[in-house]
């Protein structure tokens, strides 16, 4: 298609914009700025190990661990600066938090601050990258506390604590064959592609709809001993396939990285779970609320899937601690709705109790 039949990112945030004569364009260069520190992320994981960017980011006394008690790879470390450096300085932003950073970062003072927060996961699947699988970015866009932006103060951990349905953007971007943008200001969702002769994203997957109804699932099966009842019900009846309730075969795919499955998702239907589980009671599931079941949870609903923690919907959960985990079930609208009605039903006992039998009262 010729150039001139494509409408750039630059020219989707613009033609966005004008709905809101209001607007002061703030946003859209806070976003521009975000495609920036993606494309140069892509550039740095597409040399891989010519770029001397692959293995584990050294620390003090052996490889560096992050505050989540991950070992940090290199490219973690680097996208996380890039993160900051193509953000800090445009005034858009009053502060920024990331998987990488313990704690809030302050916009130096050399630069003026501004009404967003940006939060982030620089790379996610990251523990991948060493392999060569797709790996990506995923973004959330808050508004600051008004008094935050009245007094220029610096930003705490618990201005940050917003929940989920009070994002004004989320993104992602995906380094895989070719790099992808993913982007919802709460106007639905809409992919671009890096051309990568122009640099420029470009809009080729308008207004992105995902089936409400799917034949494939995503979950760590490793974990399976470790599930809570309606998830190990849910993966049963989809690995019983034909001959079970569901009444048709289930296909299964695992990529460990949550943002290629989340892409996958949106593309073709599909549900991905990575559930509260007892693996390790002092954490409340394996993602993380802020920078990853956020913003996907805000894609998801705007693609017209859904998101959830199984209990509750996940836009409305209001977050505790900046680097909080919890379990996350996103994808097709009604398998997702099928999993939180099995987290709402009483716990079947597996027992020969005529309510739990194949025709039971608790069987769907
Ligand atoms: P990150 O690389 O940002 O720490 O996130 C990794 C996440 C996610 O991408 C993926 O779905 C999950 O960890 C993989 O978990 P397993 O190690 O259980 O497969
Ligand atoms: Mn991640
Ligand atoms: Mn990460």
């Amino acid at each position: 298609m010729p150039l001139s039949k494509r409408t750039t990112l630059t020219q989707f945030l613009i033609e966005e914009r004008r709905r809101f004569p209001d607007a002061r364009g703030d946003f859209n260069a806070l976003i521009l700025d975000v495609a920036l520190a993606c494309k140069a992320i892509a550039r740095a994981v597409a040399f891989g190990e010519l770029g001397g960017v692959l293995g584990n980011q050294a620390g003090e006394t052996g490889d560096s661990v992050n505050v989540q008690g991950e070992t940090q790879k290199k490219l973690d470390v680097l996208s996380n600066d890039l993160f900051i450096r193509a953000n800090e300085w445009g005034g858009h932003l009053a502060g920024m938090a990331s998987e990488e950073m313990d704690l809030p970062r302050q916009i130096p003072a050399k630069h003026p601050r501004g009404k967003y927060l940006l939060v982030f996961d620089p790379l996610d699947g990251s523990s991948n990258i060493d392999v060569n699988v797709s790996v990506g970015s995923i973004f959330s866009i808050l508004r600051a506390p008004q008094e935050v932006v009245a007094s220029g103060r610096d930003v705490a951990e618990a201005d940050f604590l917003q929940p989920g349905a009070q994002q004004v953007a989320a993104g992602y971007a995906l380094y895989g064959p070719t790099t992808m943008l993913v982007l919802t200001v709460g106007n639905g969702v809409n992919g671009f592609t890096l051309d990568p002769n122009l640099g420029e994203f470009m809009l080729t997957h308008p207004q992105l709809q995902i089936p409400a109804d799917t034949q494939e699932f995503a979950i760590n099966a490793s974990n399976s001993r470790f599930w809570e009842a309606p998830i190990r019900r849910y993966v049963d009846e989809c690995l019983a396939g034909k001959t079970g309730p569901r009444g048709k075969d289930f296909n299964m795919r695992w990529i460990a990285s949550m943002v290629a499955e989340a892409h996958r998702i949106l593309m073709r239907g599909g549900v991905f779970m990575y559930p509260r589980d007892s693996k390790e009671p002092a954490k409340n599931g394996r993602l993380r609320l802020l920078y990853e079941a956020n913003p996907v949870g805000f894609i998801m609903e705007q693609a017209g899937g859904r998101a959830s923690t199984g209990r509750q919907p996940m836009l409305a959960v209001h977050p505790t601690a900046l680097h909080q985990r919890i379990g996350l079930v996103f994808g097709s609208k009604n398998e997702v709705e099928r999993i939180e009605r099995y987290h709402a039903e009483p716990t079947r006992v597996e027992s020969d109790s005529p309510l739990f039998a194949e025709r039971g009262l608790f069987r769907v």
